[in-house]
């Protein structure tokens, strides 16, 4: 089954407000001198999300948060209610693992988020991977499947196609470290099997997988050629209009030959 490729752009706590302005423009115009069909999503700050939303629209370009809580109301100061992102976004990172590090949130509560998005249309991208002492110990296999049984188990098998998993080993993320791309398709093959084993094929068939962790555009060709990864969640050099517009041109390459 063909998996439209996807990629995310996850901008952090990177760029004022008048720079995301300046780097959305530059990056719109990059895109729109091309002819991409990947799917594209860029994930600003809540901040620049109500700009973000009008610079993009009608461009195929999709906005989109980096976090939610898991309750839709409530007294919980610093949070963000799905209610208040619903007809901003699209698409939504949970679990990523600089908020799970900040948090100690678990894998039933980013279960949760996930169902409350799903619930109101909005496509989570659910971040999974070991550290480097779960690597260095040889349990990246348990790890990922420890997280994945949790969502497997939550979210219901009529809603699942519609999330992405972003397989990002944290010792990854931000060091310019990367794993060898035949693991990492080995792990979009294992997460596959998860889904396939709980519910079936054809749920599994439609779930897009990510690689995320220092993804550049020197580094992305071998990720992206390897089966079963269907696209990347890039953090640092997504800021940059032609490093993200690289990554991009590369993935619709790929997907095209
Ligand atoms: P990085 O971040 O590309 O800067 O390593 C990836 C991520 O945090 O999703």
């Amino acid at each position: 089954m063909e998996r439209k490729p996807l990629v995310v752009g996850n901008w952090k706590m990177e760029l004022s407000l008048k720079a995301a302005q300046e780097v959305m423009k530059a990056t719109k115009a990059l895109v729109s001198a091309k002819d991409l069909s990947v799917d594209t999503v860029v994930c600003p700050s809540y901040v620049s999300l109500p700009g973000a939303k009008a610079e993009w629209e009608g461009t195929g370009v999709m906005v989109g948060a980096q976090n939610v809580h898991e309750q839709e109301r409530g007294a919980h100061t610093g949070q963000v209610s799905v209610l208040q992102l619903q007809g901003l976004i699209e698409w939504c990172i949970v679990g990523h693992s600089e908020v799970r590090a900040l948090t100690s949130e678990d894998d039933e509560r980013i279960a949760q988020k996930a169902v409350l998005l799903l619930q109101h249309n909005i496509h989570p991208i659910i971040c999974v991977g070991e550290t480097q002492a779960e690597r260095d110990a040889d349990q990246t296999v348990e790890r990922v499947t420890q997280q994945m049984e949790v969502y497997l188990r939550t979210i219901d098998r009529t809603s699942f196609h519609r999330l992405v998993i972003a397989y990002e080993p944290i010792w990854a993320i931000g060091t310019g470290n990367t794993p060898d791309p035949i693991e990492v398709s080995q792990i979009a093959l294992l997460i596959r099997k998860l889904i396939s084993n709980r519910f079936d094929q054809s749920v599994s068939d439609r779930v897009r997988i990510l690689y995320g962790g220092s993804v550049k555009p020197d580094n992305v060709g071998p990720y992206i050629a390897e089966p079963g990864i269907d696209g990347v969640l890039i953090g640092g050099a997504s800021v940059h209009p032609r490093d993200f517009v690289g990554i991009l041109e590369q993935v619709q390459e790929i997907y095209i030959r």
